[in-house]
């Protein structure tokens, strides 16, 4: 079976390499000749963990292309792995997924199944069907394979599942995807498969991106409201997660989730409710809670700093989570342009995104890789992705190299009890203020 995968970005690229790693034939299709060419050079043009390795283990399966008519005249099957970032109503973009899908209409030359991994709104894949088919000698296959990868553990979770959905309402494709993904059914894999309908896959997607988003955005409030009466989050989280209902992830509590996916696809579901008569309350909440979340740190900075204007700050991490390059829509920058917008000389550091923060800041930050470095002679430090670096960093430290050692910590990564033997001015989420200081 000749597989294509249209768009290397994270989703893409991980998707190409795992199906080469159980086997298959995988070409990659991108219109960006700088990525393409980055991957016959053997280079990741992302870091994903494990990405790297997994790439060259499999070389001589994977290929790369920007010649789309080749790649899709080639393949049995594509799937269509691009971005659907919002519009300014919310609604998700699907131009690029259409580029891709007009580019395989006029390269058709068999039957073939197109594969939608891409987030999509329910109904895009009859749409898209509809497209493919519409005066078409060739008989086009449409089928929703929503993608549940995180970023900075895709391979993982592309290779050990929780589960693979497949939405298809027609036997060809059923059989062709459950041939392609019967290696990852089995054993040592042994992901559980389901074959639904076509909207439900869509559909699916969506439905556990918000809940994600929702349990994260409830977590905070409750952390707010720890703060405000006395008790701590992290003591009550911990009780929570032994109920088995309730679990023990996405309970983090900090500065509200960035990234690329969960904001696009609050906003979009939130459209697709909408749209549909059917007013989402909580997506809308989980929307609005997690904007006033995302400048939290901030407030409190504004609150206990007297005057922003010629302050120096570090401000500690920039991707939007741990592990991973990907600065879109990172709280770190919504709160880095606040803070110069009041005037403050910021320093940023961050284990490996600083090259991609200098493309969008210049010289209006001054960049450090070190955090020794970041905090020297600061007034205070804003600690925004939990990166291991970051976390494991010895607190004595700060008030070794900052002018005073008050530490606004949008993560909670210290222990209360460690900062207060540390003698810290520390604030965080949904806990005690340590410390009295004022900057
Ligand atoms: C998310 C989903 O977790 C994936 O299942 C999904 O496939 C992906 O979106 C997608 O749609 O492509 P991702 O955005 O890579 O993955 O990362 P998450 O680990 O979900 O984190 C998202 C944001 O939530 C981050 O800013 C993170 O810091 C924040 N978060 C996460 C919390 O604030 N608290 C938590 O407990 C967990």
């Amino acid at each position: 079976m000749e597989i294509a995968v249209a768009g290397v970005g994270y989703v893409g690229l991980t998707t190409a390499v795992c199906l080469a790693d159980i086997g298959h034939t995988v070409i990659c299709v991108d219109i960006d000749k700088k990525k393409i060419n980055s991957l016959k050079d053997g280079n990741s043009p992302i870091y994903e963990d494990g990405l790297g390795e997994l790439l060259n283990k499999n070389k001589d399966r994977l290929s790369y292309t920007t010649e789309e008519k080749l790649a899709y005249q080639k393949a049995d099957v594509i799937f269509v792995c691009t971005g659907t970032p919002s519009r300014s109503n919310g609604s998700a973009n699907l131009d690029y997924v259409f580029n891709v899908i007009n580019s395989i209409k006029k390269s058709s030359n068999k039957d073939k199944v197109v594969v939608i991994k891409s987030t999509v709104p329910v109904g895009t894949c009859d749409k898209v069907e509809k497209k493919l088919n519409d005066n078409s000698k060739h008989k086009f296959y449409v089928v929703s394979n929503p993608e549940f990868l995180s970023q900075g553990s895709a391979v993982k979770d592309m290779l050990l599942p929780s589960r693979i959905i497949v939405g298809t309402d027609d036997l060809y494709s059923t059989e062709i995807m459950k041939k392609l993904y019967e290696p990852l059914t089995k054993i040592p894999y042994c992901a559980p498969y389901l074959l639904v309908d076509r909207e439900s896959a869509e559909m699916a997607k969506y439905a556990a991106n918000n809940f994600l988003a929702l349990k994260i955005a409830y977590i905070n409030e409750v952390a707010n409201l720890c703060e405000k009466t006395g008790a701590d989050i992290k003591a009550v989280t911990k009780t929570m997660s032994y109920d088995k209902r309730i679990g023990d992830s996405f309970l983090k509590t900090g500065i509200g989730f960035g990234g690329s996916c969960f904001k696009k696809d609050t906003k979009a579901f939130d459209y697709l409710g909408k749209t549909n008569g059917c007013e989402m309350k909580t997506v809308k909440a989980t929307i609005d809670a997690n904007q006033k979340q995302n400048l939290i740190l901030l407030d409190k900075v504004l609150s206990t700093v007297d005057n922003l204007n010629g302050k120096k700050v570090a401000v500690l991490g920039l991707s939007f989570k741990p592990k991973t390059d990907d600065l879109r829509d990172s709280v770190s920058i919504a709160n880095v342009d606040v803070l110069l917008e009041y005037g403050a000389e910021v320093n940023v550091y961050d284990p490996l995104v600083l090259d991609g923060f200098k493309k969008l800041y210049g010289d209006r930050v001054s960049y450090y890789d070190t955090i020794d470095e970041a905090i020297k002679k600061c007034d205070f430090a804003m600690i925004m992705t939990e990166w291991d670096e970051i976390v494991s960093y010895d607190l004595n430290k700060y008030r070794k190299y900052m002018k005073k050692p008050i530490i606004y910590d949008g993560r909670n990564c210290y222990d209360l009890e460690d900062v207060k033997k540390a003698k810290i001015v520390y604030y965080s989420i949904g806990r005690r203020k340590i410390g009295k200081d004022k900057v």
